[in-house]
């Protein structure tokens, strides 16, 4: 009987989407009847401490998120079966209950519910998979609310801060029997942010673990350091922090070894890697200060050019001393620079638990090394270029990497490389291991307009006359085909604009132009905030709901069981849908489309809805 009354109501695709789920699992079946959860519902697990916080943590995140969704579903079941039991748990099974969590852990997961028994399951083969399944789950659970519509009387507040409660009626499960089957389609789901710019307090990153985690993240990409400021207090060489910190309001912006402890168990107990990266040789001017005050101590001189105008007196661009403001750069030919990074590199490895570690390597810039003699006649002498220089600085970076991490990458081919610039294709065809962060997609800072003072670009009411040869070449210039050097025409003045649409993020097959073997060398991929013209204040707006495109690539893939590409049209119910539910959790995920939309399925269309007349 059972049997029977599964198969028959397990209905996959007539139903379209029932449900919004993001990311959208490899495999789901719907059935038709609403099983309600018990009043003593809960969640059962074996015995492990990551395990038992997850299930804490969701228990009170099903109790009391609430959720009825705010987009209207047009497949929307208006008289649905009601089960006549329970859900009074959820059961989960975990065959592998010692796994680590590192780069490529199993996170598959099952998740069976059906209307005729009380238990539920999730299966999984490691704990890590579990955490997805209790995700997913999450995500199915709504809440019953009569009509009495009572008014709300904290006028000020929004209607998602304020959980009113008024009608409520309980918990449920819309469209069981349901069957998920589900893993990841790549294996790295980065997010990388520079807090180095401009500075996140702690409580900020812990918000931006917990939407990682709701989006199936699981890696941290952390660029702590870089030119502009060195925010973290390393016992080592406390002298980077204690100068090269930004300082507002009498308080020091830094991260201290127990912020970072903090930081790294949060994303642990959500499945989140952090991968440190402190960027060098280039973009250290932070590190200059400290030197400073130790010209006649044990750090001396170790930087170039620090504290140099970026560009050249000529203006020229060829000739400048950094990449952007805030120059300085690691003295390669100094036997102390290394003292000094393998230092910064042994306590920083320590601090962070995980195998992998970012040896930044962004933007040297060879005329900063020039402008010290020493470097120069070291140059003439060996007969080196600043290209040599490089290298030399890069191989002595890799063995130190080496000798303190787990991750014996003997040879530059084992190293993985990010790229954000050149095509995959490329680093894929030369042998490499590929994170991709294309600046084209997946930079979540672009279009926000020119942050340099003084740009006579964006002193432009009329269109200005721009040289062909120059539009030409500038149309050539890989990464940046929306590139223009004006503001006329709205770029606004920033290199990477425009501004990077949810739409142009879920977009991008990190694996384009690849055979099947060479798309084994993809590992994943990244999204990246570079924080110039981000803080606290906009960090939530800029990173949801868009880096949430690039977790459903990544989760889910770009392309259907069927081998079609996902489209836009599908994703964008789901995404309007989970936007406002981020926000429920506490994110301030920015709005897509006016709120009306989401009750008028398909109306905010640009074509003319299928089955309309
Ligand atoms: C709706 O629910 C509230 C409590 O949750 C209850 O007080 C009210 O009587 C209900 N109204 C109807 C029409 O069922
Ligand atoms: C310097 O190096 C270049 C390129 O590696 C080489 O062509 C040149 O002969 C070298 N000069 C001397 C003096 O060794
Ligand atoms: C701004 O830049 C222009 C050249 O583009 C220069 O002539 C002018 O002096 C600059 N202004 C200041 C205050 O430096």
């Amino acid at each position: 009987m059972k049997r029977s009354l599964l198969t028959l109501t397990l209905l996959s695709v007539a139903f379209g989407q029932p449900v919004f789920l993001w990311p959208k699992p490899q495999s789901i079946q719907w059935g038709d009847v609403q099983l309600n959860l018990g009043r003593s519902f809960n969640i059962r697990g074996p015995d492990i401490a990551v395990l038992e916080d997850a299930m804490r943590r969701y228990t009170h995140l099903i109790a009391r998120e609430r959720w009825d969704p705010v987009q209207v579903s047009d497949a929307d079941n208006v008289n649905p079966v009601h089960a006549s039991k329970h859900l009074n748990s959820l059961d989960i099974e975990i065959i592998d209950k010692e796994a680590a969590l590192t780069f490529g852990t199993d996170e598959s997961y099952t998740l069976h519910i059906s209307p005729e028994n009380t238990i539920g399951t999730l299966k999984a083969q490691t704990v890590w998979g579990a955490l997805r399944g209790l995700e997913t789950f999450s995500q199915l659970v709504q809440a019953k609310y009569n009509d009495s519509e009572g008014e709300d009387e904290d006028e000020d507040e929004y209607a998602y801060e304020d959980d009113n409660d008024l009608g409520f009626q309980g918990l449920f499960i819309p469209q069981t029997p349901i069957i998920i089957n589900d893993e990841p389609r790549f294996s790295h789901r980065g997010l990388m942010l520079d807090t180095s710019r401009n500075y996140y307090p702690v409580k900020d990153l812990l918000r931006t673990l917990d939407a990682m985690a709701y989006n199936k993240m699981n890696v941290f990409h952390w660029h702590i350091t870089d030119s502009q400021s060195f925010p973290l207090v390393l016992d080592s060489v406390p002298e980077l922090a204690k100068k090269g910190a930004y300082r507002l309001h009498g308080k020091k912006l830094v991260y201290t070894k127990q912020d970072v402890r903090v930081i790294v168990k949060h994303a642990h107990s959500r499945g989140i890697r952090v991968i440190p990266e402190i960027d060098m040789p280039g973009h250290t001017g932070s590190w200059a200060k400290a030197f400073k005050q130790f010209i006649s101590g044990i750090y001396p001189l170790f930087s170039t050019c620090s504290d140099r105008f970026f560009l050249d007196p000529s203006n020229s661009w060829e000739k400048r001393y950094a990449a952007e403001p805030g120059s300085g750069q690691l003295n390669p030919i100094l036997k102390g620079t290394y003292t000094l990074v393998k230092q910064v590199i042994d306590e920083v490895t320590a601090l962070f638990p995980d195998e992998w570690y970012h040896g930044g390597g962004d933007e040297p810039v060879y005329r900063c090394w020039e402008d010290a003699k020493s470097v120069r006649d070291y140059m003439a002498r060996n007969n080196v270029t600043g290209l040599d220089l490089l290298n030399i600085f890069l191989e002595k970076e890799l063995e130190i990497i080496n000798s303190v991490t787990e991750n014996h990458l003997a040879i530059p081919k084992d190293v993985v490389i990010q790229v954000w610039k050149n095509p995959v294709k490329k680093a894929v065809k030369a042998g490499y291991k590929v994170i991709a962060s294309s600046s084209n997609f997946w930079y979540l800072d672009c279009g926000h307009g020119q942050w340099s003072g003084n740009d006579t670009a964006v002193n432009e009411q009329s269109p200005p006359v721009i040289k062909k040869p120059l539009q030409k070449a500038l149309e050539k210039y890989e990464g940046s085909d929306n590139y223009n050097p004006s503001n006329w025409g709205g770029s606004g003045g920033d290199w990477c604009s425009p501004f990077k649409s949810w739409q142009r993020m879920y977009i991008y097959d990190i694996t384009y132009g690849l055979s099947k073997e060479e798309t084994k060398y993809v590992l994943g991929g990244e999204c990246a905030l570079w924080s110039e013209q981000s803080d606290e204040t906009t960090l939530d707006a800029r990173l949801w709901p868009r880096a949430a495109a690039t977790a459903e690539v990544l989760w889910s893939g770009n392309y259907d069981e069927d081998g079609n590409k996902r489209s836009v049209d599908d994703a964008m119910p789901r995404m309007f849908d989970w936007r406002y539910r981020l926000l429920k959790r506490g994110i301030r995920a920015e709005p897509l489309q006016p709120l009306w939309c989401g009750s008028h399925p398909h109306m905010c269309d640009a074509a003319f809805p299928a089955g309309y007349l």
